[in-house]
């Protein structure tokens, strides 16, 4: 998604603001552009393409001298990627520049009227609307014009907007997209996510949606949109800015697949305390547990398929019924959901515009929300009753790795605790299952201890056209998983099937070669597994088993196999998914492929 920084302080503006988008790469951008106040002006540097491109053009911001400016680089959704239609926007007058993250979704009807009001637009974006919408309210007091702004727009929208008028002050408002504040002496900040301005501050403010901000290099003020001043607690973000840089990997994929069992760690430790899960964010109880008729987990993408591990492992131990959707289907089917259902929200970013709108569309039928977050004070978190915070630290590449592990953990926790505040698990069983959440970390740097295997793997797969993934209950859940991160890195075709639907159709697309990497982990569907692994042999499939150690004899079936550690049934996709996550990365790899930036995608999508 787009990239917003804005700066006024002492120092030069164009280089801050050339190095915090920098940080903004890994949103996924088209196109990059600065605005800066310079004597009574704007200096307005933009161009379609890489932010090398903008650099190369402001000779890395020295060619654009002022104190006070703002970036942007632009995810293309109104408007092809140009130079036109990068941001910053500016007024007709040149007097206002805009950068936006978000969509205004009235813009056309604004920009019909602004025309007839004489104002002259040049690109095809939404964006220009505000900058030429704050132009006509503007009448001295730059607050009252964004009040009169945002009371006009529908949509949603992270704005920077820097005036001509005004040379020591910028202002700036968020709707449903990201935007932080960031705090330093004689200089403040806006960006979209702390790692652009980490270098700079680690005290922040979060804000709340139609919070309007005017900062100087000595002041930050907040409005509410009835321009009454808001007071704001300050947070200091923990992170060491190493988490934000590759620390010698290649790409940050591979750096955060080998953090994860520091990630798992860092998230399952704090909760467990003499062998009892604790979830003090969560105040759920007995009574509260036995009242639900239903429990609804949505998200997107990864998040998604932690869900539907999360269906079979709550359902499991709590015998509570569970459905997992998809946050942009279950937002549009008028769910059938009251105050006696929760609603489990899973996402990394905590932006992300579909489960943001589903989390607000169960709000609006009384569901209790429990939200599984990445990002701490963001806007899926802030909207939550629960918040579970997976402590997976900086999640860069756009593919998700450890932020799902982790978030799998955290569906596991909130299965057993549940179950035991109902008294659904034995103390025995309970037990053991705290002691192999505890083993995950440990089991997952045996697996990565082999990842030469997975990567000698890739390397006989990665010119294959189609790959299959195939696996029955977490086996399936997991299929998913492992489809999606190879095709988003590698740009390879491939699905995820229920072993047993694939006589059902989809078994006439095997042919001879075709690559099935069949999970059989799970002891009680083994061997129907292996009977579908038959099936596809039968064919002419070559196929990569995954399985547990002290699996015999899948040899003899199967022509590579990948082992993972024992651990408890429920637990095993923690496991199984690593190799999945590495074979998709070498395979990626090997093609020579854009891994931490896959093209077409963003890592926070924060538009519909
Ligand atoms: C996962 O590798 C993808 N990048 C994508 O599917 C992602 O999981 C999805 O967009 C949800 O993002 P979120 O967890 O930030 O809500």
């Amino acid at each position: 998604m787009c990239g917003i920084v804005g700066y006024v302080g002492e120092q030069q503006a164009a280089p801050i603001l050339l190095e915090g988008l920098s940080k903004l790469e890994y949103r996924g951008y088209d196109s990059a552009g600065i605005a800066v106040y310079s004597d009574g002006a704007l200096n307005v540097a933009k161009t379609r393409g890489r932010l090398q491109a903008l650099a190369d053009m402001t000779g890395g911001g020295a060619k654009i001298q002022g104190t006070m400016g703002i970036g942007h680089t632009r995810w293309a959704t109104h408007g092809e990627p140009s130079d036109i239609n990068s941001h910053p926007h500016v007024s007709s007058s040149g007097r206002f520049a805009v950068v936006h993250n978000g969509i205004i979704e009235n813009y056309i009807p604004l920009k019909k009227k602004l025309m007839e009001k004489g104002f002259e637009f040049v690109s095809e974006t939404d964006t220009e609307v505000v900058a030429h919408l704050f132009e006509y309210y503007y009448d001295g007091d730059m607050v009252d014009a964004l009040i009169k702004v945002i009371q006009r727009v529908d949509g949603s929208y992270a704005l920077g907007i820097l005036s001509a008028d005004d040379p020591d002050r910028f202002v700036a408002v968020r709707k449903s997209s990201p935007m932080i504040i960031g705090l330093g002496e004689h200089e403040n900040f806006i960006a979209s996510d702390v790692t652009a301005i980490l270098k700079h501050t680690r005290n922040i403010y979060y804000l709340e949606d139609d919070e309007i901000v005017v900062l100087s290099k000595d002041d930050v003020k907040i409005y509410n949109i009835d321009k009454e001043e808001v007071q704001k607690k300050v947070f200091t973000v923990n992170w060491d800015i190493s988490a934000a840089e590759k620390g010698g990997y290649e790409h940050f994929m591979m750096k955060e697949i080998e953090e994860q069992p520091k990630a798992l760690r860092d998230t399952i430790n704090p909760r467990i305390q003499d062998g009892k899960i604790v979830l003090d964010s969560v105040s759920l109880t007995e009574e509260d547990i036995r009242s639900l008729n239903r429990i609804h987990i949505v998200a997107c993408g990864s998040a998604y398929h932690v869900g539907v591990v999360g269906k079979y492992i709550i359902e499991k131990l709590t015998r509570i019924p569970v459905e997992v959707e998809v946050a942009s289907e279950f937002r549009y089917h008028d769910p059938i959901i009251d105050e006696h259902d929760l609603t489990i929200i899973i996402s990394q970013s905590g932006e992300t515009a579909d489960t943001f709108a589903a989390l607000k569309e169960a709000k609006s039928k009384n569901s209790r929300i429990l939200s599984i977050v990445n990002v701490v004070g963001s806007t899926i978190a802030n909207a939550s009753d629960d918040i579970l915070y997976t402590w997976a630290g900086p999640e860069i590449a756009v593919a998700t790795t450890k932020a799902y592990s982790t978030q799998l953990s955290m569906i596991y926790m909130i299965a057993l605790y549940m179950a035991d505040k109902i008294s659904m698990v034995s103390k025995a069983e309970y037990a053991q299952i705290v002691h192999e959440i505890l083993a995950i970390p440990e089991k997952v740097e045996e697996i990565l201890k082999h990842k030469e295997q997975i990567q000698f793997l890739a390397s006989q797969f990665y010119n294959s056209k189609s790959i299959f993934f195939i696996g029955r209950n977490l086996d399936y859940a997991v299929s998913l998983e492992g489809s999606l991160k190879l095709k988003e890195i590698s740009y390879i075709h491939s699905e995820a099937y229920a072993a047993g639907e694939l006589k059902h159709g989809t078994i006439s697309l095997i042919e001879e070669g075709t690559l099935v990497i069949a999970l059989a982990t799970g002891s009680e569907l083994f061997d129907k597994t292996i009977s579908n692994v038959k099936e596809v042999k039968a064919r002419g499939a070559v196929v990569l088993g995954v399985t547990t150690e002290d699996r015999e004899h899948v040899e003899d079936v199967c022509d590579y196999v990948i082992r993972i550690p024992k651990t408890h049934e429920i637990l095993l996709p923690s496991l199984s998914v690593v190799p999945l996550q590495l074979f998709g990365y070498y395979v990626a790899s090997l093609k020579g492929c854009d891994i931490d930036k896959p093209r077409n995608l963003a890592k926070s999508v924060t538009v519909e």
